[in-house]
């Protein structure tokens, strides 16, 4: 089947949504999601949403922005810091004018928390910034955002996978996708393509990603030889439940919540003595492994690694009821444990792409390190790296990252298409997506080689080789090991022969999306020799900045990956040594 929107938005999370809301009010706007709209990764977002409206105590723009710039470790683009601290004030009054039921605090402003690395008059002391709706402030924004498109006749295509898109030099033309509720294939046309396609969390073994999270835009335009940027820097959120990864949100923190080691020692006191466990994630990550691989850790058994405590006893049952509602309930289902009662058995969890598609602030995506984009392409939220985040992205600048260039990315497509023609597919550009499904579909395949081997081979190396802490050996093995996976992905088959809810054929292909991103990610890490942000080498334990103040462009090719670089935007503030 064939169809023609003047804006296609793929992904409906907060970025897409807010796009699609901006772009559907010039144009013929079209929201294309793998999964139903309001299930979306942003809904597991729970702390807050930054914005210095100084509700609380006193904040400024200026604050922030610093603060998001050291807490990357300079690796951030500072006028593109400085243009979302900035346009933070107005983007949650926005929302809150579009219904969303901000938490609130006695005089019915807009509640705000502490969180990790926002501080008060450039790191003075931790401010409260984060603006929450309990511990569902992603579930929040979906739920507005969707009822605005909604409102504004926005069309949805619900559980359609994205496969292919077609790019015709820097001109992009459209999308091929699979109905999954069907098995048809529909190619797409748009004047605008915007990508709002999520993070790839699934590369790991232990995330509090979704399992959609496969990274399917970034993956699909790598293949097409767009360029990846700062794929070597994942986060890993500090709370994940031991053994399982899922979030806990570092709102416990915020809110006065403690991490202790197995001799109930607060032991941030030792890594961070000013923000201590509101220091950024990844100097908590680390302090964590480091107590852990140093034997203060609580021993975990056969099942699960070594873990630490968060530590909420002492916040009572009035603020875990009124403030983090569902982070009880998730310690209860998951751990058996009431967190008013017992500490949480925590453990770092990958959680965050820092890198992926560049994009200037306009979302405009860039087709190499200089100053050439592609036309009708664009893309925003955790897929995109404008970048903002640099090596290491502070809690609730992800939902605000979403709603800013969201928003960005919406305005400057709707404008776009006005002057744009809509393209002209030829039937041989789509062939290569449909031939591939329906060659996945036929094959007889190899019982051999099972998608689900590869993947859990691939999350496990990724874990153990790309985590933390990395070394050149581990990340050459982690290389060689992704390529021999590569090669025996060639061999995978579908099973299911079926047409309807294909969940097989969905496997296979996120498959080729992880294996791809994975490969990038690791060779990205074992080419920057130094340790920044969330990127920490033991062979290379310091910052490097005369050699490695630059972004790192990826671009995957038919036998590995080829590396590049980009200049980073230092304009503001000059790089310091980092200190908490
Ligand atoms: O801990 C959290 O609530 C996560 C927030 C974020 O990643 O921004």
């Amino acid at each position: 089947m064939f169809h023609e929107y003047d804006v296609l938005v793929v992904g409906a999370g907060g970025a897409g949504l807010y796009a699609a809301l901006e772009a559907g009010t010039k144009g013929k706007t079209a929201v294309l999601s793998k999964v139903y709209t309001v299930r979306s990764h942003t809904g597991a977002a729970q702390g807050g949403i930054s914005a210095a409206l100084g509700n609380v105590e006193e904040d400024k723009p200026e604050w922030h922005a610093y603060d998001t710039i050291k807490g990357g470790d300079y690796l951030v683009d500072q006028a593109a810091a400085v243009t979302m601290a900035r346009e933070a004030v107005q983007a949650v009054y926005d929302l809150e004018n579009k219904g969303l039921p901000f938490s609130r605090t006695p005089e019915g402003r807009i509640a705000q928390r502490r969180f990790g690395g926002h501080t008060r008059s450039f790191g003075q002391a931790a401010v409260k910034r984060s603006c929450y709706a309990a511990d569902r402030t992603g579930h929040m924004i979906l739920q507005t955002l969707y009822q605005q498109c909604v409102k504004n006749e926005v069309a949805f295509f619900d559980e359609f996978q994205i496969v292919d898109i077609i790019l015709d030099g820097l001109r992009c033309k459209g999308l091929v996708a699979v109905e999954l509720s069907t098995g048809e294939i529909h190619t797409f046309k748009a004047k605008a393509i915007l990508l709002a396609s999520g993070g790839f969390g699934r590369i790991y073994k232990i995330t509090s990603n979704a399992y959609a999270s496969t990274g399917d835009g970034p993956a699909i335009l790598a293949r097409r030889g767009v360029p990846l940027e700062d794929m070597e820097f994942f986060q890993f959120h500090p709370t994940g439940i031991v053994g399982l990864g899922i979030l806990i949100s570092e709102a416990v923190r915020g809110e006065g919540g403690i991490l202790r080691n197995s001799s109930g020692e607060r032991f941030m006191e030792r890594y961070a003595p000013t923000l201590l466990d509101l220091a950024p994630r990844d100097l908590a990550s680390r302090a964590m492994m480091t107590e852990i691989l140093q034997g203060r850790g609580i021993r975990g058994d056969a099942r699960i690694d070594d873990y630490l405590y968060l530590d909420a006893t002492h916040l009572g049952r009035e603020t875990l009821r009124t403030r983090l509602p569902d982070i009880s309930t998730f310690s209860k289902t998951y751990l058996d444990i009431d967190p008013a009662e017992k500490p949480m058995p925590v453990h770092p969890t990958a959680h965050y792409a820092m890198g992926g598609i560049p994009t200037d602030v306009q979302g405009r995506v860039r087709a190499d390190g200089k100053d050439s984009f592609y036309q009708g392409l664009y893309a925003a939220g955790e897929c995109a790296c404008v970048s903002v985040h640099g090596a290491n992205r502070l809690g609730t600048n992800s939902l605000l990252d979403l709603i800013v260039f969201g928003r960005r990315a919406g305005l400057h497509a709707a404008d776009y298409v006005k002057q744009a023609d809509m393209p002209r597919i030829a039937a041989d550009e789509s062939d290569p997506a449909r031939e591939m499904i329906v060659a996945l579909r036929d094959k007889p395949g190899n019982h051999e080689v099972r998608a689900w081997e590869i993947r859990e081979k691939m999350q496990s190396l990724m874990t153990a080789k790309v985590g933390v802490f990395r070394t050149e050996n581990q990340m050459s093995a982690a290389v060689e090991e992704l390529q021999a996976l590569r090669q025996q992905y060639r061999e995978v088959g579908v099973m299911d022969r079926g047409a309807a809810f294909n969940t097989d054929l969905l496997e296979v292909l996120e498959l080729q999306n992880t294996l791809d991103l994975a490969l990038i990610t690791a060779e990205s890490a074992r080419n920057r020799q130094e340790s920044r942000g969330a990127h920490a080498r033991e062979d290379y334990p310091d910052r490097d900045d005369k050699n490695w103040l630059r972004h790192s462009l990826a671009y995957l090719e038919k036998d590995g990956v080829r590396m590049d670089s980009m200049a980073v935007d230092t304009s503001r503030w000059p790089p310091k040594a980092r200190q908490y």
